[in-house]
C-alpha cells in the first residue's frame, strides 16, 4: 500500500531533525497525519517549523491540525519511549501506524563522529530498542524504514589508494565484514542487521536506505555544505577547508533523498539496504569552487590540516537505486544555489 492512499498515521522517530523535517513535510503534502518522537537533541521544536496549524497541548503530546491533517509531537528520548513501551508502562496510547520511519540517531559532522565515539554509540541502544518495539507491535505496523548510512561501508574501500564506487553487495552479512566508519558506521551496520531479522524472522515489511552526503538549505552548519555556504555568503577570502579539501563525497539534495526513500519503501521489503547517491564523487575544494562561481568571486583556499576529515573518497554505485526508478532531479549547481540563498537570507524553514 502506498502513502498516498493509506490514511493511518505515519510515525517518524527523529522527525524534528534535518531529514525528518523534510520527510514530515512531504508526508503532509501526500495527505498523511504524522506522529513524531524526538528529544530535540539536534532537532527543532515543531513550533518553529509547523506554521499556521491549530495547536493543542494534550498531556505529554502537542497536536497540530490543519486541513484534516494532524501532526502529533511527543518530546521524548527514544530510549525511554521504547523502553516504556516494551516494559508495558506506556505513557501514551499509540495508534496503529501505516509506515514507521526510524531516523532518531546521534549523527553530527566529523567533529562529533570522530570526537565523541562513545556518545554516538548510544545509537546502538536506540536501534535495538526500536526493533524490539517494532517486532512486538508488528500487527500494528504495516511497513518500516530504517535509515542506515553510507558510513556502514568498509572504510578500506574509501582510501586514496583504493577508491571504489560503493555497491550494495559490498556489505554482506553472510560473508566477511569490512570495518565501517567509527561507532556511527557500526550502529548503522548493526541496525541493518536487525532490520533483516525483522523482515526475515518476524515477517515484517522492512527497507533500509544508505544515504550518502545529504545536504540542503536548513541543514546544521556543523555539516560541510551549509558551513561553506555561510562563509561564501560573507565572501570570505581565503576560504578555509578541513584537511586538503581533496576528500570526496557523493552529494544528494535532501528533496531527492526523500523521494528515494519513498521509492525504496515501496519496492523493498526484505530488510536489505539501498544506496541513495548520485554516483558522482566531488571534492570539498570543488564544492567551494562551485559556490564561488555562483557567487562570482575567486577566493583562495586555505587548508586546515589539523581538522578531522574522515575517509578520503566515498561515493555510491547508484545502479540499484536507478533501477528502482529514481534519479536525482536537482543539479549540484541548483542545490548549492538554494543553500547559498538560504544562508544569505537566513530564512526560516516552514512546513
Ligand atoms: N543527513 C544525511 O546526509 C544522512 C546520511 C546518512 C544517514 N542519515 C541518517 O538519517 C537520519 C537523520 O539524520 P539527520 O541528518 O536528519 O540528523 P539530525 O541530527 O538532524 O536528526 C536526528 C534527529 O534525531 C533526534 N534524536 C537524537 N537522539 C535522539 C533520541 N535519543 N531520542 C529521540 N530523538 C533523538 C534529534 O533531535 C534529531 O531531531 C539519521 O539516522 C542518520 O544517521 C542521514
Amino acid at each position: 500500500m502506498t502513502n498516498d492512499v493509506n490514511k493511518k498515521p505515519v510515525l517518524v522517530t527523529g522527525g524534528c531533525g534535518f531529514v525528518g523535517r523534510h520527510l514530515v513535510n512531504k508526508l503532509i503534502k501526500k495527505g498523511n497525519s504524522v506522529w513524531i518522537v524526538d528529544n530535540l537533541f539536534t532537532g527543532w521544536h515543531p513550533d518553529k517549523w509547523l506554521r499556521g496549524y491549530d495547536r493543542k497541548e494534550d498531556g505529554n503530546l502537542i497536536k497540530y491540525t490543519k486541513n484534516g491533517i494532524e501532526i502529533t509531537f511527543i518530546e521524548a528520548d527514544a530510549l525511554d519511549f521504547f523502553l516504556d513501551e516494551i516494559k508495558s508502562r506506556p505513557k501514551i496510547k499509540l495508534p496503529a501506524f501505516s509506515d514507521v520511519y526510524h531516523l532518531a540517531s546521534i549523527v553530527g559532522g566529523r567533529a562529533l563522529i570522530d570526537g565523541d565515539p562513545i556518545q554516538v554509540a548510544t545509537d546502538l541502544a536506540i536501534d535495538s530498542l526500536f526493533f524490539v518495539w517494532a517486532t512486538r507491535n508488528k500487527e500494528k505496523i504495516e511497513r518500516v524504514m530504517y535509515t542506515s548510512s553510507s558510513a556502514a561501508y568498509p572504510i578500506h574501500l574509501q582510501s586514496e589508494s583504493n577508491t571504489v564506487a560503493l555497491a550494495e553487495n559490498l556489505i554482506r552479512f553472510d560473508h566477511g565484514m569490512g570495518l565501517p566508519d567509527m561507532t556511527y558506521g557500526w550502529s548503522k551496520l548493526s541496525g541493518e542487521y536487525l532490520a533483516r531479522f525483522a523482515a526475515k524472522h518476524y515477517g515484517m515489511h522492512v527497507a533500509c536506505v544508505r544515504p550518502f552526503s545529504g545536504y540542503g538549505e536548513d541543514q546544521d552548519t556543523s555539516y560541510p555544505v551549509p558551513a561553506i555556504a555561510s562563509r561564501i555568503a560573507k565572501r570570505e577570502n581565503p576560504m578555509t577547508v578541513w584537511g586538503t579539501g581533496e576528500q570526496g563525497r557523493d552529494f544528494v539534495h535532501i528533496d531527492d533523498c526523500i523521494e528515494a526513500m519513498f521509492i525504496v519503501l515501496d519496492k523493498i521489503s526484505d530488510g536489505s539496504g539501498i544506496n541513495i547517491g548520485t554516483g558522482k564523487l566531488l571534492s570539498f575544494n570543488e564544492i567551494i569552487r562551485t559556490f564561488a562561481k555562483i557567487e562570482k568571486y575567486e577566493p583562495s583556499i586555505k587548508q586546515l590540516l589539523d581538522k578531522p576529515v574522515g575517509v578520503q573518497a566515498r561515493h555510491a554505485h547508484p545502479e540499484k537505486i536507478f533501477s528502482l526508478g529514481w534519479k536525482p532531479e536537482i543539479s549540484l549547481e541548483d542545490g548549492l544555489t538554494r543553500v547559498l540563498n538560504y544562508a544569505k537570507e537566513n530564512k526560516t524553514f516552514e512546513v
